[in-house]
């Protein structure tokens, strides 16, 4: 079943710039559609709009941040949500059928609320009644003693408040989670804990993941699914193993060597040219001023995604229209 329908999505930040209304065009034209159990990475660059794009998904928005067009439907067992430039039903499934870890969640956790309070605040938030023995139980799942109830946030390390935000977003058992680099803050070897946590609750409670990184070298073994993000555009999408192994736009092929690997003595090269602007982004394919094989076309027309390989793996690269 398709958890998730990603329809081309555009979601602008509108500021001031020179004492003029800007947009920052940080989602532009994005679509993608999550199974059911799916654990689907998103990739890319400080600054592409994965954060961004990741708040929209939630149905976050905020004052400066409005869908432009496009929509995302979601369908659940029992129940389907919305969100699009008229209406956002989504925010009546948090918690209980889609969770968000947003980047920096481990400094969000209130720091005058002990975490057993911070549960009582999110059960009572949703008419839940407070069973310790349901809490010790759960948080035992995310391999954390009870202790921790009793522990402000200040007195745990990164990779316990990390399990703490697991075990708030898991708690009401929902289907999906959209968690936001949510390791980038945490020492290696944490790191690695924390995304066998992620891979455990995949597998054993069913959640389907959206996980988002600027670390290519996450994905393979956690995802299923990546989708490659570029300057508010996806521009390749696939199982993780294809594209992986046969990486088809120039963007994703730049991204995949740089990945370090031990006994590896080719030199590492920097992806040329700067990240581009979000305001006045580059015409036609967005990579243009920065790809070794641009043509003409890829300067005047932008490329939409095809279907290549075995019909799961798209790319928006004009090399194979
Ligand atoms: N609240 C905001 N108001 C205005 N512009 C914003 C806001 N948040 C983000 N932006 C801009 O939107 C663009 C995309 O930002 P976003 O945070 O989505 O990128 P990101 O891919 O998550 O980056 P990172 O890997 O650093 O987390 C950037 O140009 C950023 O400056
Ligand atoms: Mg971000």
């Amino acid at each position: 079943m398709t958890h998730m329908r990603v329809n081309d999505l555009r979601a602008y930040y509108t500021v001031e710039q020179n004492g003029l209304p800007k947009n920052i065009r940080a989602v532009d034209g994005v679509s993608f559609e999550i199974e059911e159990h799916d654990f689907l990475a998103i990739v890319g660059e400080s600054g592409c709009g994965k954060t961004t794009l990741a708040k929209v998904l939630y149905g976050a928005l905020d004052p400066v941040l409005s869908i432009v067009s496009g929509s995302v439907h979601y369908a659940f067992d029992d129940s389907e949500f919305e969100i699009s430039p008229v209406q956002n039903t989504l925010p009546k499934a948090w918690w209980k059928k889609i969770s968000y870890i947003p980047q920096g969640s481990l400094s969000a956790l209130n720091p005058i609320r002990k975490v057993g309070q911070i549960f009582r605040d999110l059960l009572s938030s949703h008419n839940v009644p407070f069973e310790i023995k349901d809490v010790e139980n759960h948080l035992k799942l995310v391999n954390l003693s009870e202790q921790v109830l009793g522990m402000y946030p200040f007195e745990l390390s990164g990779g316990m408040k990390q399990r703490v935000v697991m075990a708030l977003a898991t708690f009401l058992n929902p289907r999906m989670i959209i968690a936001d680099e949510p390791t980038s803050a945490l020492d290696v070897v944490t790191q690695r804990d924390i995304l066998w946590l992620l891979s455990f609750l995949h597998l054993s409670k069913q959640i389907s993941f959206v996980f988002i990184t600027h670390d290519i070298s996450l994905i393979p073994g956690l995802a299923s699914s990546v989708a490659v993000m570029y300057c508010g555009c996806i521009v390749e999408y696939g199982p993780v193993d294809e594209v992986f192994s046969k990486p088809l736009h120039p963007y994703t092929k730049f991204l995949l060597s740089s990945i370090p690997r031990i006994g590896d003595k080719t030199e590492k090269k920097p992806i040329p040219g700067a990240v581009v602007s979000l305001i006045n982004p580059p015409s036609g394919c967005r990579f243009h001023s920065r790809c070794p094989n641009k043509t003409d076309t890829c300067e005047n027309s932008r490329p939409n995604m095809i279907k290549v390989g075995s019909g799961r793996h798209e790319v928006a690269c004009w090399l194979y229209k």
